[in-house]
């Protein structure tokens, strides 16, 4: 048994922007029932302070002459201990965690995430009293990568583990901001914090800590490459013996058709003919034409150009120009907002655009649709396209990342040997986009074959059970490797 602190800025269902909340929603409770001791930490956002009924306060200091006060509470359901880090001049404010009311990133975020991670040191060698000292500290994305830099100046210290669950957000800084966070000097090096003249928060992570790993095996190989790698992929083949990646497993509680309670007719292989109700009931509430036989394609994202809002925009006069209905549910760049919103106003027959963060409409559509639509130019592991295999919802995606890996594109052999489960566009382009939503619409049609194919996707495992495993595997590793490394550098344990 080990003691893991697993570090977080988003936490489902206390706090989330994208997939990271759910992972760290559902990968340390699926750890705990493997043995390990978790703790999670989490900034102590508004929304979170919300849903705590009575935190209790294990420890208080000042970090940036800003009064830092630890608590403790559980994660619904799991019950896994979670410490917030609350810090009201850092945390305590509407808007975003990492940008305000305008889109615009926090002009402090480099000060907000350093008193996270210094407060996770703190916990890490034991200076908070709180008579429990993790094994291994486990960090995910920027906000954490100062963490696993400023431990391996310590020479008895947990053993780290990094989680790389998109490269393109890095956390990036200027110099002067590494001044003024009183950073250690010897930590400004092209081999350390230093990226092309500014600091970077992620290369704290992939540059010290004992084990890297992303989130789908191809997105591990991916990053080696300058196409994926934004600038790091030098730094990523260099300590390629110490990357791997791991699948994200899902909640197969919170997103199961037949238990969902958002779903007003929930479904399962057994009665998948209740799945179109489902379809009717939301065609019916957002005002579409109802037909339960017309084909439905849903999408749900954070809408960035990561998720291919290009090809969808450039190719929309052809896609509705398909006997098809689309709704889009999501949030992000505004100019991607105002775009699709103009579109659905000339379509009102056949595109449906809701701009926000829904829950319970995402759990609808995800049941309602035919057809999931993900584009992405690059997809570290993506859920969605997971949560729609577990719905009977045939994914529509790049072959990138890990819809590369969960994803079997439908073609004559896929078929015949009973592995297709999805439709894969061969290039980033609205061309092949139309060309492979035509496939789909036109398969579609084939009644039995459709069925088969939804049953392929809705019968594999996607819980966390053999992902979980993986990990601590990797925690194992990251141990006996900081334990290698200390060995190799004269020190003592
Ligand atoms: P990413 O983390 O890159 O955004 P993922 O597919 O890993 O992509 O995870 C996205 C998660 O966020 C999914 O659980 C998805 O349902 C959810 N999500 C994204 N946008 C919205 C939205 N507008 N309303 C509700 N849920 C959303
Ligand atoms: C990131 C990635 C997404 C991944 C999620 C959880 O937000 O963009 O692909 O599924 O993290 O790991």
């Amino acid at each position: 048994m080990n003691n893991v602190l697993y570090l977080t800025s988003e936490l489902f269902p206390l706090i989330k922007t994208g997939g990271l909340a759910d992972v760290a929603g559902s990968l340390p409770p699926a750890l705990t029932k493997l043995g390990q001791e978790m703790r999670i930490l989490l900034p102590a956002y508004p929304e979170v302070m919300r849903w705590i009924k009575q935190p209790t306060l294990l420890a208080s200091g000042s970090y940036y002459n800003q009064e830092v006060r630890l608590f403790e509470t559980h994660l619904p359901e799991s019950g896994v201990i979670t410490w917030l880090v609350h810090c009201p001049a850092a945390f305590d404010r509407p808007g975003g965690p990492y940008i305000d009311g305008n889109g615009e990133p926090w002009h402090d975020n480099a000060l907000r995430f350093a008193i996270f991670c210094l407060v996770a040191v703190d916990i890490a060698l034991n200076r908070l009293n709180l008579n429990w000292q993790p094994d291994i500290v486990h960090g995910n994305d920027w906000q954490s990568g100062l963490v696993p830099a400023l431990l391996q100046l310590h020479q008895s210290r947990p053993a780290t583990l990094f989680t790389i669950h998109n490269l393109a957000y890095q956390g990036l800084f200027d110099y002067q901001t590494f001044l003024d966070l009183n950073l250690p000097a010897r930590l400004w090096h092209p081999d350390g914090l230093e990226f092309y003249g500014q600091l970077s928060f992620i290369k704290g992570g992939l540059a010290f800590a004992d084990r890297i790993n992303t989130v789908s095996p191809t997105y591990a190989r991916e990053i080696l490459q300058p196409e994926f790698g934004y600038g790091l992929e030098g730094l990523l083949r260099h300590r390629r013996d110490r990357l791997s990646g791991i699948l994200n497993g899902i909640d197969s509680k919170v997103w199961n058709p037949q238990n969902d309670k958002y779903l007003q007719a929930p479904y399962g292989i057994q009665n998948l003919q209740q799945k179109s109700i489902n379809k009717t009931r939301l065609q019916q509430q957002l005002g579409l034409p109802v037909d339960a036989g017309v084909p439905l394609i849903g999408m749900i994202s954070r809408l960035v150009e990561q998720k291919g809002l290009e090809i969808i925009l450039q190719g929309m006069a052809d896609l509705l120009a398909m006997p098809a209905q689309l709704i889009i549910v999501g949030t992000g760049d505004i100019h991607y907002e105002l775009q699709l919103t103009e579109w659905a106003s000339r379509h009102p027959e056949q595109l449906k655009v809701i701009i926000g963060y829904n829950e319970p409409l995402s759990h609808r559509l995800e049941a309602a649709s035919d057809l999931f639509l993900m584009p992405s130019s690059f997809e570290p592991c993506g859920l969605n396209q997971i949560y729609s295999l577990r719905y009977g919802t045939l994914p529509v995606v790049r072959n990138v990342g890990g819809l590369a890996d969960t994803v079997v594109d439908a073609n004559t052999r896929t078929i015949k040997n009973g592995t297709a489960n999805g439709f894969v566009i061969p290039t980033q382009t609205s061309a092949d986009l139309l060309a492979t939503l035509q496939r789909a619409l036109e398969l579609y049609l084939q009644t039995d074959t459709w069925q088969q194919l939804q049953i392929t996707a809705m019968g594999s495992d996607y819980s966390w059970n053999a992902s979980a495993e993986h990990y601590r595997a990797l925690y194992h590793q990251a141990m006996a490797d900081r334990d290698n490394t200390a060995r190799q550098s004269g020190r003592f344990l």
